[in-house]
């Protein structure tokens, strides 16, 4: 279901030859196919058409403001992390009404920004936090609709670092102290309990846990109903997997049948923050070949991206496609893909086998839209690299390219370091 496709022996991203891109924009990019981004957000919203529901993407997978925009436009929501997300949001225009609003660690100037905002709801995840809102709503005369983040404590069986939904996570109240504070929650001033909420973790490729997290949930809501509270929304959380090498998700709509079939009558409209599914595979970072060293029992191909700009396959040894912009019929070996940066840690693919590339070929490391440039960084002064969308014929920069200028604009020297003696 995606745009990425060779036409003859080049590269195409919807009908933009994406070698012109490269040359033209410059390497390293991130690319991004708009037909694939709606695509992936119809077929995942139109999954769930049965119920009522609300679809907040994820806005931490990739918060470029085109994308929001995009998203917001096909009458999506949103879930944020933060008051920097919430602002993104803001200047996208999306919708406050459909905005809501996780992290274990918000702060009071990001409570107030938020309650400003007029969001939907805070997925509060510990009892300090639900004080907090509970103040900072009085103070400004409001009411807060919150859900508390259940942790159900269930094994999503994908990588420990993004599993959260185990007690031994940071995530979320426990269930089965949940109960007495949502009774403290109902009995506060300027809070309006509207929701549960559980989220269990990322790149899920089962059915199952989210299956088992569901009915654990359901059997609290229904609890929490029966004691007169007004739970009008249910929200799963994302989590659901792609396919970056051999993974065999579940697609959307067998996704949605699990879900719907797990919730069964509850009388709530249910909100789900799918990021990954919807990004990941829509996107692809686009680098050229600086120089190749091989040898007889190692080749490395040293290309102009780095860690910075993606950093999965070196935090969580994460696997990325790779492929050539135009095939060659030439041999293939077996190469390290290795960035620039001075770490033995900086690679995107080990021991893989690719084709013989050579100095100035272009590749693309694949299912990059997810978790890519969100997770970028400047390490080793490297400029954070430009953000390109393709609309069929045409493409934008949807992000420019940073200069060594804005690499120093929020430094200052003080003046006795300036002193030339
Ligand atoms: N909702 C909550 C509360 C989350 O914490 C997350 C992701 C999502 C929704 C979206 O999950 P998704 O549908 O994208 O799986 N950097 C990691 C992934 C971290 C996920 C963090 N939370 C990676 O590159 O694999």
């Amino acid at each position: 279901m995606n745009e990425f496709k060779y036409r003859g022996n080049e590269l195409y991203c919807e009908d933009v030859l994406v070698w012109r891109i490269a040359s033209e924009v410059g390497t390293p990019v991130y690319l991004y196919s708009q037909k694939t981004l709606e695509n992936h957000y119809t077929a995942f919203d139109s999954a769930f058409s049965a119920v009522p529901h609300i679809t907040c993407y994820s806005v931490k997978a990739n918060s470029n403001l085109s994308l929001i925009k995009l998203f917001s436009d096909l009458g999506g929501g949103l879930d944020v992390v933060s008051g920097g997300e919430i602002f993104r949001a803001l200047r996208a225009g999306a919708s406050p009404g459909k905005i809501v609003y996780s992290g274990v660690g918000k702060t009071r100037a990001e409570i107030e920004y938020a309650l400003d905002f007029g969001i939907l709801m805070f997925n509060v995840e510990s009892p300090q936090e639900l004080d907090l809102i509970d103040s900072v709503a009085g103070d400004m005369g409001k009411k807060a609709r919150i859900a508390l983040r259940v942790n159900p404590d269930v094994d999503p069986k994908t990588h420990p670092y993004i599993s959260t939904g185990l007690k031994e996570n940071k995530f979320g109240i426990r269930i089965e102290s949940a109960m007495d504070e949502y009774k403290r929650a109902a009995a506060m001033k300027n809070i309006d309990v509207a929701g549960v909420d559980c989220h269990i973790g990322s790149q899920l490729t089962e059915t199952g846990p989210f299956a088992d997290a569901i009915e654990k949930v359901k059997d609290f809501v229904s609890a929490l109903i029966k004691e007169g509270m007004d739970i009008r929304y249910f929200d799963i959380g994302g989590g659901l997997g792609i396919t970056y090498d051999k993974e065999t998700p579940p697609s959307p709509v067998e996704y949605a049948n699990v879900v719907i079939k797990s919730i069964g009558d509850l009388p709530c409209t249910l909100i789900l923050e799918p990021g990954r599914v919807i990004v990941g595979n829509a996107g692809m970072l686009v680098t050229r070949v600086l120089f190749t060293k091989k040898s007889e029992d190692k080749n490395f191909i040293i290309v102009d991206a780095g860690m910075n700009d993606l950093m999965r396959p070196s935090l969580y040894g994460a696997y990325q496609g790779i492929l050539p912009l135009k095939k060659n019929k030439g041999d293939m070996i077996t190469a390290d893909i290795v960035g620039p940066i001075c770490e033995t840690g900086d690679f995107f693919a080990k021991s893989r086998e690719v084709q013989d590339f050579v100095q100035d070929d272009y590749l693309s490391v694949e299912s990059a839209g997810a978790y890519g440039f969100t997770m970028a960084s400047n390490y080793n002064s490297r400029p954070k690299i430009a953000e390109v969308l393709v609309n069929e014929t045409e493409y934008f920069i949807v992000r420019n390219r940073e200069t060594y200028e804005d690499l120093v604009k929020h430094e200052n020297v003080p003046e006795h370091l300036r002193k030339s003696d």
